[in-house]
């Protein structure tokens, strides 16, 4: 029994292997132990040998058992070293990591620059009221961009709800919740059914801002453009008007900017690919904001007056890293985002 029990401990190969050994050699029914709960049974003379060599059997069994579990062990520890060995000289597997989009870079940094002049930052949905995207900014119901051609409606047969064509809905959505003076900007998406194409997406990303406060006029809208071009393109850049129409603004006007390649110098201006000559690059809408949209939203127009700007984010960025195809900051794709960083 002993010797049976010690050689199958000797013959164990693994610690799994090992523990049905104990099971089999040392357990509760191994012979071992019936044997040693038989002894109780013996006559008292033969109890004394029997005991004995029971004891000295398992002993024996045990002290085998517990050094076949320690050389076991050892021997797993070593494969456990040798195989999860790191090798440090092998070259590493780059994951590619994401990167900020220059939109939402662009968009912060926008925020920012108005957030240090004493703005806030405002917001509104994405899916709006068809009246606070047209009627509220004196679009009316025959002007041309409330057309299907642009606007994409939530419900074309209810029609009350639509992907808002532009952030300047936020502008009566905030006149109509607060007391001015109201300074704020909103960064935003925005869609139209354009065809997607290099130079046009359904879905690209203005930035509305609008002051209202008493004695407001374009001079200030001026000044401020100005502050804000050089925020974003340094010391020097200029902004310049051209008059335009927009239903919710009188006067309005087209701003550009000096065009941040060439300056507009003569010798350059010919040339350059980003003004295609022009000298200036353009930046989006803006005015003093129209008293019929100021009534609209509960505004006293004896009191104050104020100033709105809609610019375009997309061709900040595009314009700026002389990016051909505008689809890039749509596509997802990390080897765009990432060589912006987070520096715009
Ligand atoms: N909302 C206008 C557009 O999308 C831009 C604009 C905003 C013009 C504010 C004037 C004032 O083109």
């Amino acid at each position: 029994m002993r010797d049976e029990a010690v050689q199958a401990v000797a013959g164990a190969g693994t610690l799994a292997e090992l523990k049905q050994v104990r099971i089999d050699h040392a357990g509760d029914r191994s012979p071992l132990a019936l044997a040693n709960r038989e002894i109780g049974a013996l006559p008292p003379q033969a109890r004394k040998e029997a005991g004995q060599r029971v004891g000295q059997a398992r002993g024996a069994v045990a002290q085998a058992l517990a050094g076949r579990t320690a050389e076991l062990e050892e021997v797993e520890a070593a494969r456990i070293l040798a195989e999860e060995t790191v090798d440090v000289t092998l070259p590493p597997i780059a994951e590619p990591v994401g990167a900020r989009h220059p939109v939402t870079t662009i968009s912060e940094h926008v925020a920012d620059i108005f957030v240090a002049m004493g703005w806030e930052v405002a917001e509104g949905p994405e899916v709006e009221a068809e009246w606070l995207n047209f009627d509220a900014l004196n679009l009316g119901p025959d002007h041309p961009a409330r057309t299907m051609q642009d606007t994409f409606f939530v419900d074309p047969a209810a029609a009350a709800m639509v992907l808002r064509t532009h952030t300047s809905p936020v502008q009566a959505r905030t006149m109509l919740t607060r007391t001015p003076p109201i300074y704020v900007v909103c960064p935003g998406r925005v869609f139209r059914t354009d065809e997607l194409d290099a130079t046009h997406s359904p879905v690209f990303h203005q930035v509305e801002g609008m002051a209202i406060d008493e004695g407001l006029t374009m001079a200030h809208l001026k000044g401020t453009l100005d502050h804000f071009a050089q925020a974003v393109y340094g010391d020097g850049m200029t902004t310049r008007f051209r008059p335009s129409y927009f239903p919710f603004t009188e006067p309005s006007a087209e701003m550009d900017l000096l065009c941040y390649v060439c300056h507009g110098e003569p010798d350059l201006v010919a040339t350059c690919r980003t003004c295609r000559g022009e000298g200036w690059v353009e930046w989006g809408g803006c005015g003093v904001v129209n008293p019929r949209v100021l009534t609209a939203c509960g505004v006293d127009t004896d009191r104050y007056t104020g100033f709105a700007f809609g610019i375009g984010l997309d061709r900040t960025i595009t314009g700026r890293y002389d990016i051909a195809d505008l689809r890039d900051l749509f596509d997802g794709d990390i080897r765009f985002t990432q060589p912006f960083g987070s520096d715009l």
